[in-house]
């Protein structure tokens, strides 16, 4: 696996290739990561992961100090699932001034949810993910599914700047009990561990009530919040929404139920597609 640490020894080794398949990371990685770099490796003529730990979208008082960096084992795990090239500039090799010229996705996507709850997030985001697409020139970006508002965004981004990048999602993987693996799940301690799965089970119980016939979004909305605060889970949105723009749904619209929850000080986030559409004989009720 070639190391690149900065944008012209990058540049200068990718420019045998023509189609990089690209998965973007901030390292910390798990299974779920590797399973992007095997998706990505059919796809392109090579395969190109980045590490990076993207300053721009943590707010003030959030991890970005103590974000888990692991350095050698991220290298094995990426050269055992057969990644190409790891591009992993510091920040001064990626913003050698200020990044003062940014990218602000459409508020109507971005200041929903996570963009909520996280002001300024998906501008973090998006400007980093612009400036490794300028980088990397990949053909193919990978994003997981877990990140679901972010994989909405970036696509809308790609499309609204015309770049001639397919994004493609990869389905959410998961541990042993139905917890979405995340960098974020080795904060938790044994016992909060053993909790985590709660917010996939409540997203669970969401998608069951809807596929029962349940009419009264908001009812089961409010069911999810309180199940989770009774478990001492400090829940910032528990919500169902139309999968097409994050929007309140209608009838016939196709859902995902999407939770973001904080266990002790760990915050997760989770998500589930919801197969049944519910039929439009009567109106949804919020
Ligand atoms: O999903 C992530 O790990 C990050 O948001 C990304 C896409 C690598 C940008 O820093």
């Amino acid at each position: 696996m070639h190391i690149a640490r900065t944008i012209p020894q990058l540049r200068e080794h990718l420019a045998r290739f023509s189609r990089p398949a690209f998965v973007p990371t901030m390292g910390n990685l798990h299974e779920g990561h590797l399973d992007l770099v095997r998706q990505a490796r059919p796809l392109g003529d090579v395969t190109v992961a980045s590490i990076f730990v993207n300053r721009l979208q943590f707010l003030p008082h959030e991890d970005f100090d103590t974000y888990p960096r692991t350095w050698d084992s991220d290298c094995e795990k990426l050269r055992s699932a057969g990644c190409d090239v790891l591009f992993a500039p510091d920040e001064n090799a990626l913003y050698p001034e200020p990044q003062t010229c940014k990218v602000h996705p459409d508020p109507a996507l971005a200041d929903i949810l996570e963009g909520h709850f996280r002001p300024g997030f998906f501008t973090g985001v998006c400007t980093v993910v612009m400036k490794l697409f300028a980088c990397v020139q990949p053909r193919f970006a990978m994003f997981g599914k877990k990140d679901y508002q972010q994989l909405m965004i970036i696509r809308h981004m790609v499309r609204q700047f015309a770049l001639p990048i397919e994004i493609v999602g990869a389905e959410t993987r998961r541990a042993g009990d139905g917890l979405a693996l995340s960098s974020r799940n080795g904060y938790l301690s044994e016992a909060e561990r053993a909790e985590a799965v709660q917010l996939s089970k409540t997203l669970q119980a969401m998608a069951q009530a809807v596929r029962e016939g349940e009419r009264d979004l908001a009812a089961i909305e409010a069911r999810a919040m309180r199940v989770m605060e009774a478990r001492n889970w400090h829940p910032d949105y528990m919500v169902l929404r139309r999968r097409s723009d994050l929007k309140a749904p209608e009838a016939g619209d196709a859902l995902v139920a999407l939770g973001a929850a904080r266990l002790g000080t760990t915050r997760l986030i989770d998500n589930l597609e919801i197969d049944a559409t519910p039929s439009s004989d009567e109106p949804m009720t919020r």
